[in-house]
């Protein structure tokens, strides 16, 4: 890909980053309909007509909080529009919005905010795990081309029989397809929704380097917008089903990925050969997809704050 072009898709990139939707047709649950406390509830903290809740780490509560969705759902699109801790330090602190079940074989669709130290910015973090495989992370770390923690910005899963795609707003940043090399590994089960926030002091920052520390302040996240377009598996009838949830990206949202892994993606299982010598068997199939495309080095562009909403 020459220069130019590479700079008109990472350029369109950003305009969709900044753009409304008109191609979705999403719904927005309240938090109080989709979700329950999960632990630490005297920290999960609901806004007053319930569409948002704020959780959060502090001195008094330091293994933080959580909640859960009410419903498990068997595949559908979740998006919950995320603003993360705004203290100057919050190494240690993971927040996160992902699907797990409690199957002795789980399931698992994970995005991780990894906390920072001063003058450093938070690190997205994704990684999914099928049918039991926990020893066989398939984690991705990436900047991101904006401040997390300044505005409110859509985090998705959309999640089919045949593929997951992580969203960053309207950009598509990963996508993970059911490809037979990966076995029984991709998610299949029922999962619920959780957003969470915990002590990772031990790996999250730096290998572990920096710790939490609440002389800074006590962390908080607030989540809000949340669309929950998926199968509900109680429901006898379900209209969920029907929802307008896409089936995948089209070739224009693939290269304008490509573009968003070649600039921000900082990490990939497939390319850690200390911890994987063997690469994990779709590796190499998907070859294409995991490598970052190369381009130019430089500061990632100045994202204009208050970024439009995207959904309905
Ligand atoms: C969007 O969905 C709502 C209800 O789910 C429906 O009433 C409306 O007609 C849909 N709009 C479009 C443009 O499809
Ligand atoms: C930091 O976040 C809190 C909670 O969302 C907010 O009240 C405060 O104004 C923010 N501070 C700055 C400097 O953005
Ligand atoms: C998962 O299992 C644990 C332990 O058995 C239980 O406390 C928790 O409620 C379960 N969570 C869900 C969402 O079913
Ligand atoms: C899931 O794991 C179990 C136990 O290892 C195995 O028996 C089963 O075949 C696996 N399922 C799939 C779909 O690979
Ligand atoms: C690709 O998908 C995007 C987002 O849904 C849409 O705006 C665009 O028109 C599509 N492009 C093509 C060529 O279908």
């Amino acid at each position: 890909m020459s220069f130019f072009t590479y700079l008109r898709h990472a350029i369109l990139c950003i305009i969709a980053i900044l753009k409304p939707s008109v191609s979705l047709n999403l719904s927005i649950i309240s938090f109080t309909e989709a979700f329950s406390p999960l632990y630490g509830n005297q920290n999960v903290i609901p806004s007053n007509d319930g569409n948002s809740v704020q959780i959060s780490m502090n001195q008094w509560l330091t293994s933080g909080s959580g909640f859960v969705s009410q419903y498990a759902y068997n595949h559908g699109f979740f998006i919950a529009s995320i603003k993360l801790p705004n203290n100057t330090y919050t190494a240690g602190v993971v927040a996160t919005f992902y699907a797990q079940n409690n199957d002795s074989n789980r399931d698992e669709i994970d995005f991780e905010f990894l906390g920072h130290i001063e003058g450093e910015g938070w690190i997205l973090q994704t990684n999914l795990y099928g049918n039991g495989s926990i020893h066989k992370g398939r984690e991705e770390r990436y900047r991101l081309p904006f401040d997390p923690s300044k505005d409110f910005h859509d985090y998705g899963i959309l999640w089919t029989t045949n593929r997951v795609i992580f969203f960053v707003d309207e950009c598509a940043i990963r996508e993970v397809v059911n490809v037979k090399e990966m076995g029984g590994d991709f998610p299949s089960k029922p999962m619920y929704m959780y957003g969470t926030m915990w002590d990772g002091s031990d790996w999250a920052t730096h290998d572990g380097k920096y710790r939490v520390d609440f002389e800074y302040g006590g962390f908080d996240t607030e989540y809000t917008r949340f669309v929950m377009d998926g199968c509900r598996v109680d429901s006898f009838f379900q209209p969920e089903c029907y929802a307008d949830i896409p089936s995948g990206i089209n070739a224009t949202e693939r290269t304008r990925m490509d573009v968003y892994r070649g600039q921000y993606m900082i990490y990939s299982y497939c390319l850690d050969t200390d911890r994987y010598p063997i690469s994990l068997p779709e590796c190499e199939v998907i070859d294409e997809d995991m490598q970052p495309i190369s381009a130019p080095i430089g500061a990632p562009p100045n994202m204009v704050s208050g970024a439009s909403r995207r959904f309905r």
